[in-house]
C-alpha cells in the first residue's frame, strides 16, 4: 500500500463545476492502448505517451479502466491491491505521469473503482476465508449451505454456474457475482465502507477527477438472501434458454437493491464532495437501470449513471428511440452517460451494421450520433477509427467469459485488440514483441497514421465534429427532444439551447432515405456533414445523417 499523497490542494465543492455535463469521456482499456516495455501488453508509460491523441481528438476527459494490481483473472476486474499499480502496467509515478500529462492537456482523469468485489488473492479475502472468528470475517458474503448441502439460494453468476462457491476453511459458501476468483464484499459491514471509502479518499488525494464505479447495482445484497423469481418466459429468450443461464432469472435480490443509494453511493458521494469539481459515474446494469439511473442520479449519490439499455446486440432506429425516449421519460432531474461501444461489448460499427459488412459512412456516423445524445458520452478507445469487431480464434482467446460460453458467445476479446497506431507492420505500433491479443489486418487498414493522412477519414472527421460539437451549447446540455420524421430506420433529435435548435438526422439503414423535414433549416456549420437539405425535403444517404439548424429560432 502507498502512502496516501496529497497531489493537489482538495477544496470543499459542492457540484457547482458540473464539467461532466455534456462531456467526451474517452474510455482508455489499457491493455490495449500503447505498450512501451516490449511484454506486449499495454501499460501507463503507453497512455503517457498517446494522451495527445485524445487531447486532439476533442475528448473532455479520460476514464482508464483498472491497472491496480491483480491476478488478471478478469483482466484488472479483480483487484487484490486498490492502491497498487499492477507491475505489468508500471509504478505509482507512471500514473502521477499520466494525471499530469493529462491536466496539462487539459483532460479530466478518471479511474475505475471495483468496489463489488476483489480478488481472491486480496489479503482482506484470505483473512475473511481463514476462519468463522477472524476479524474480517464479515467483510465478503458468506452463508451456511441448506440442509441438503446446496448454495443457500439459487442467484447466479454473471459468467456462469451458480454465484456461491463452497469454502472448505469455513465450511461456507460465498457470494461472487463473477468469477469465483472475484469473491463480493459485504457493504453492509461499517468496516468495509470504510475501507472504500478510504481507498476512494487515496485515490482523490493522489488528484484523479473522478471514478466509474464498477458494476455497483451489486454492491448490495438482499440480507435475506431470498431467492430470485424466474424471468417470464418469453421476456427474453423466445427461442428457446439463452447462451448463458443468467438472465434465464430476474435479479430482483442480488442486484438494482433500492438500499444502495443510503448505504453505499451517497457515503462516496459526500466523500468526493470534499473536493473540487470531482465526480461518480456508476455502471447500472439491471432490467431496472433506467429507473435506477434516475433515482440515483437526481441525488441518490451518483452524478451520472451508465446503463447497457443502448448497448444492444441487434440495434435498430426504433429500438434507440425507444431507449432513448424511456431515459427521457424516467431521468427527471438525473443525468445519463451514453456510450455505444466499451470492453464489455461487440463494437458498435458491427453491431449496427447487422450482419452485412459495415460502410465507411456508418464508422463515421456512430461517434456522430453518440455525441448528439443528450448526457455525458463514453467513446471507446477505437471508435475514433470506425475499428470494427475482431473476429478472434477460440485459440486467441483470453476472456474467461468467452472460453466458458464459446461458440455460442464469443467473450469480450473480440472488442479489446489492441489498438493499430501505425499501418505498417504486423502489430500496429502497439507493441514490439507478440500482442497479447492479435490485431486484424483489417484494423491495420484503419491506423491511426493512415487516417490522420486521410483528410476524410472517420479519424479526421470525428476530430472536426468533436471540435465543432464544443462550440455548439445545444449538443453539449441542450434540452432533446424527439421528433417522428415518418420513417423508421431514421433517429431524428432535436437538441435546443437558448436561442439555437438544432434538428439531427440519422439514417442506420444502409438504403438512402428521403425526408420531408419539420420546419425551415438552415445550415449548421457541422464539418464532415455528408447529406445536405433541398427545399423542405432532405435525402439521406445509407447510414447517413444531418445537423441543421431551425431557421429564425
Ligand atoms: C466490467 C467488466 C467486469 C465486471 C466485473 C463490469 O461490468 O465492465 O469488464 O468483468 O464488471 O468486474
Amino acid at each position: 500500500m502507498f502512502e496516501a499523497t496529497t497531489h493537489e490542494t482538495p477544496k470543499v465543492g459542492t457540484r457547482e463545476d458540473r464539467w461532466w455535463q455534456g462531456a467526451v469521456i474517452y474510455q482508455i482499456y489499457p491493455r490495449s492502448f500503447l505498450d512501451t516495455n516490449g511484454d506486449g501488453v499495454g501499460d501507463l508509460p503507453g497512455i503517457e505517451r498517446r494522451l495527445d491523441h485524445v487531447a486532439e481528438l476533442g475528448a473532455d476527459a479520460v476514464w482508464i479502466s483498472p491497472f491496480m494490481r491483480s491476478p488478471m483473472k478478469d483482466y484488472g476486474y479483480d483487484v487484490a491491491d486498490y492502491c497498487d499499480v499492477d507491475p505489468l502496467f508500471g509504478t505509482m509515478s507512471d500514473f502521477d505521469r499520466v494525471r499530469e500529462k493529462a491536466h496539462a492537456l487539459g483532460l479530466k482523469l478518471l479511474i475505475d473503482l471495483v468496489f463489488s468485489h476483489t480478488s481472491d488473492r486480496h489479503p482482506w479475502f484470505a483473512e475473511s476465508r481463514a476462519s468463522r472468528d477472524d476479524p474480517k470475517a464479515d467483510w465478503y458474503v458468506w452463508a451456511d449451505a441448506r440442509p441438503d448441502g446446496s448454495p443457500p439460494n439459487n442467484w447466479l453468476s454473471h459468467f456462469g454456474g451458480s454465484a456461491w462457491t463452497w469454502d472448505p476453511r469455513r465450511r461456507q459458501y460465498y457470494l461472487h457475482n463473477f468469477l469465483v476468483e472475484q469473491p463480493q464484499l459485504n457493504l453492509w459491514s461499517d468496516e468495509v465502507l470504510a475501507a472504500v471509502l478510504d481507498v476512494a479518499r487515496f485515490w482523490l488525494d493522489r488528484g484523479v477527477d473522478g471514478f466509474r464505479l464498477d458494476a455497483i447495482d451489486v454492491a448490495i445484497h438482499d440480507r435475506h438472501l431470498r431467492d430470485n423469481p424466474p424471468r417470464p418466459q418469453g421476456l427474453l429468450h423466445l427461442g428457446g434458454p439463452p447462451a448463458t443461464p443468467f438472465s434465464m432469472q430476474v435479479q430482483l435480490y442480488n442486484k438494482a437493491r433500492p438500499e444502495l443509494s443510503d448505504r453505499v453511493l451517497k457515503p462516496l458521494w459526500q466523500l468526493t464532495d470534499e473536493y473540487h469539481a470531482r465526480m461518480l459515474l456508476g455502471e447500472l446494469g439491471s432490467d431496472i437501470g433506467l429507473q435506477r439511473a434516475a433515482e440515483h442520479s437526481a441525488g441518490g449519490g451518483l452524478d451520472i449513471a451508465y446503463t447497457f439499455d443502448i448497448l444492444q446486440p441487434n440495434p435498430t432506429a426504433r429500438v434507440i428511440r425507444e431507449i432513448l425516449e424511456r431515459a427521457e421519460n424516467a431521468i427527471g432531474g438525473g443525468w445519463m452517460c451514453w456510450s455505444l461501444s466499451n470492453h464489455d461489448v461487440v463494437r458498435a460499427v458491427t453491431r449496427f451494421a447487422r450482419g452485412q459488412p459495415p460502410t465507411e459512412a456508418l464508422r463515421r456516423l456512430i461517434p456522430v450520433m453518440l455525441c448528439c445524445l443528450r448526457g455525458t458520452v463514453c467513446l471507446y478507445q477505437g471508435d475514433e477509427l470506425g475499428l470494427e469487431e475482431a473476429d478472434l480464434a477460440f485459440e486467441d482467446l483470453h476472456d474467461p467469459f468467452g472460453i466458458t460460453f464459446w461458440p455460442a458467445f464469443k467473450g469480450r476479446d473480440g472488442c479489446r485488440t489492441p489498438m493499430p497506431w501505425r499501418g505498417d507492420g504486423p502489430t500496429g505500433g502497439f507493441t514490439e514483441s507478440r500482442p497479447w491479443l492479435p490485431l486484424p489486418a483489417s484494423h491495420l487498414e484503419r491506423a491511426v497514421d493512415r487516417q490522420a493522412a486521410d483528410p476524410g477519414s472517420v479519424l479526421n472527421h470525428t476530430r472536426a465534429f468533436l471540435h465543432w460539437r464544443r462550440t455548439q451549447p445545444a449538443l453539449v446540455t441542450g434540452s432533446k427532444h424527439f421528433l417522428d420524421v415518418g420513417h423508421d430506420d431514421v433517429v431524428a433529435l432535436e437538441r435546443t439551447e437558448g436561442g439555437t435548435r438544432l434538428l439531427t438526422l440519422f439514417n442506420l439503414a444502409a438504403e438512402p432515405v428521403d425526408l420531408r423535414l419539420p420546419y425551415a433549416v438552415e445550415d449548421s456549420g457541422c464539418p464532415c456533414q455528408p447529406d445536405q437539405p433541398t427545399g423542405d425535403t432532405i435525402r439521406l444517404g445509407g447510414h447517413g445523417f444531418a445537423i441543421l439548424r431551425a431557421r429564425g429560432v
